[in-house]
């Protein structure tokens, strides 16, 4: 651990940051549905959910998700494809991917059934901990979660906000998305997690990141961690926390064929092999390079395009409607109903396009 960082926190008075953290929390923290319950299934789907979604958006997939599949064997029990169609719009998919294939591999999971019926939580934290852990998934931020919201286990729950919280409290300018940073804010966050309370303190810190600690201009005067804030002191909140450099947008250039008879039938065909959206539905599709894109956009051919912007790739999609007699022999496709395309999980890029294509 950094020398500054290290000296800091163990100069600290944690029991009266605590005390400051956590009554912040109660007074002003959000009513959840997750905060609601202590079952390790269902704060695992929220985790799962929050991963790379918004709490707003996340809400109604959350009550979506536990609705249809109440528990693990639920969840277990249903086909991939109806999994990923109560994950459609969300994004992401290898995340609903390995929440189905984790369900089937923690209901055969000994640890699971007693973890689940909470057999000696406290005793059982490492054990708890390691089986979370080797869940396709689940790293450590999400077991992390999951011990301590659902068992109150001592362990840290770095996010986000909580990377933000931590980097301005000690003034630490290492980026904390490098392998060198995640095991220094580690460090410091085990240090520094509140061991009789982690539940309390992991939502307070949390929270605080969410609501209070924003990336641009906080109100730091009336922050509960104000006299603690090194940032504050050094003024360098607003240049906190670093990160490392981006990678490269990289950009793919797609073309739609929305094949059409007289029947209102058309193709689809399921994404496969490593590539985004793997086993997600849409129309035939070829990908071009940006050159012939340019060329054949000159062709005037054009009827829907859509720009997708995915984490690391910048998708440039452009839907033509064929209008046939008789659909064309393409391997891998299926003839569906235009009526039945609701059955079918699609990417948010495609069902932006059918439904601006239905509203013409
Ligand atoms: N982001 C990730 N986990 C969260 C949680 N449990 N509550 C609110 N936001 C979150």
């Amino acid at each position: 651990m950094c020398i500054f960082c290290c000296t800091f926190a163990s100069k600290m008075n944690k029991d009266l940051l605590y005390k400051e953290l956590e009554e912040w929390y109660e007074v002003n923290h959000r009513i959840l549905p997750w905060r609601e319950t202590d079952d390790p299934y269902k704060i695992w789907i929220s985790e799962i959910i929050l991963q790379q979604t918004r709490v707003a958006q996340g809400m109604e997939y959350y009550h979506r998700l536990v609705t249809r599949f109440p528990d693990i064997q639920s969840l277990a029990d249903a086909d991939e494809d109806e999994v990923l169609l109560y994950w459609q719009g969300l994004g992401y998919y290898s995340r609903a991917r390995n929440l189905h294939k984790a369900a089937q591999l923690m209901k055969n999971h000994e640890i699971f059934h007693q973890a689940m019926r909470r057999l000696g939580d406290k005793a059982r934290g490492e054990e708890i901990f390691s089986a979370l852990k080797s869940m396709p998934g689940v790293g450590d931020y999400t077991a992390g979660a999951i011990a301590s919201f659902a068992f109150d286990l001592p362990y840290p729950a770095l996010d986000g906000n909580v990377y933000r919280v931590l980097s301005r409290l000690y003034d630490c300018e290492i980026a904390f998305d490098t392998t060198e940073g995640k095991k220094h804010f580690r460090k410091l966050a085990e240090d520094l997690l509140d061991r009789e309370r982690p539940r309390l303190f992991n939502s307070a810190i949390m929270e605080l990141g969410a609501l209070h600690c924003v990336p641009t201009a906080p109100d730091c005067p009336t922050c509960p961690l104000n006299t603690w804030c090194k940032a504050l002191a050094n003024n360098t909140v607003e240049l906190l926390p670093v990160r490392k450099p981006r990678p490269k947008v990289r950009d793919r250039y797609l073309e739609y064929t929305i094949y059409i008879t007289p029947e209102k039938t058309t193709l689809i065909h399921q994404r496969k092999g490593n590539d985004i959206w793997k086993h997600l539905w849409e129309f035939v599709c070829a990908e071009r390079t940006g050159e012939e894109a340019i060329r054949r956009k000159a062709k005037g051919e054009k009827i829907l395009e859509l720009t997708h912007v995915l984490s690391h790739q910048k998708l440039h999609a452009r839907f033509v409607i064929k209008n046939v007699s008789e659909l064309p022999e393409i391997p891998d496709t299926v003839v569906v109903h235009l009526s039945d395309l609701d059955n079918y999980a699609f990417s948010r890029l495609t069902l932006k396009a059918i439904e601006t294509l239905a509203q013409r």
